[in-house]
């Protein structure tokens, strides 16, 4: 069924275990995604930057989610993941989108505070899920030295937004696939221990497998899965495209890349749930 994110992620932390969410490119690994999570009883997460929501178009990508959500018997939440315009958060929830993320984590503070703030309202008057971003999750090449996010910056930014999770920089990047990622652990502890919101993990692709669990164990109940499942789905392209000829069933040939991601998802899955 089709839902909003903030029930999930309540239930996942009395429950002790995480959401996934899984980054969509295209809409041709929608259903695929939504039946493998269902096929592991696993309430899951779709979502998608703004660019790939506008070249499939908000409402287009949302009918889809809602209709291979409607057979199945778990929760699944279609969410804009990093929006840094409010415009683009109101185009979602026009859209019919269940769950937005409203990014001002490059702004100060005081600046953060108050365009989220602005962001909850948009959201709440929609009945729609909004998480935030406190501290920096890198991107592109990795640094040594962090703006990690501070625990009691942490505490004011959930009593003075009300959002329903908050993605916090412990030393995470997107799209760090091929060497793995050292996280702070002891900043997450921190923050843990003085915040009862929901935490998020971005970056997921590069974090060690027992790191993902200890995060889940310290509040992480939302967990991002992006780069990884891009891999796996391209990897299997080139080797089935290259090998196909061209009067081939495109179909025939797509399934079996959906299927190399689908077995990325299940593994992610498995992490996240045990
Ligand atoms: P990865 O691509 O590194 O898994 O990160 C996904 C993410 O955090 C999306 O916001």
């Amino acid at each position: 069924m089709y839902t909003t994110m903030a029930p999930m992620l309540l239930q996942a932390k009395q429950e002790g275990k995480g959401v996934p969410a899984f980054n969509i490119h295209a809409l041709e690994v929608v259903p695929m995604m939504a039946r493998t999570a269902a096929e592991k009883n696993c309430p899951v997460i779709l979502q998608v930057s703004v660019s790939t929501a506008k070249y499939i178009g908000f409402h287009l990508l949302s009918t889809v989610v809602r209709e291979s959500a409607a057979a199945l018997n778990i929760p699944v939440a279609l969410h804009l993941d990093h929006a840094s315009k409010l415009e683009d958060i109101s185009a979602a929830i026009e859209g019919g989108f269940s769950s937005v993320m409203y990014d001002g984590s490059q702004l100060p503070l005081d600046e953060n505070i108050s365009r989220t703030q602005e962001a909850v309202k948009l959201a709440r008057g929609a009945d729609v899920s909004i998480e935030a971003e406190l501290g920096i999750v890198g991107r592109g090449k990795i640094v040594e030295s962090y703006p990690y996010t501070d625990p009691e910056d942490a505490v004011r930014f959930v009593a003075e937004t009300g959002v329903d999770a908050l993605a916090v920089g412990i030393g995470t990047h997107h799209g760090q696939y091929k060497a793995k990622t050292n996280i702070n652990l002891d900043v997450l502890k921190a923050i843990h221990e003085k915040v009862s919101t929901p935490l998020v993990l971005h970056g997921g692709t590069g974090v060690r497998e027992e790191d993902v669990r200890i995060c889940v164990r310290l509040g992480m109940h939302k967990l991002n899965f992006g780069t990884e499942l891009n891999v796996s789905w391209v990897r299997a392209a080139k080797e089935v495209f290259g090998a196909a000829e061209p009067d081939e069933s495109l179909r025939e040939l797509m399934i079996r890349c959906n299927n190399a991601m689908a077995d990325t998802i299940r593994k992610k899955i498995d992490l996240v749930r045990f």
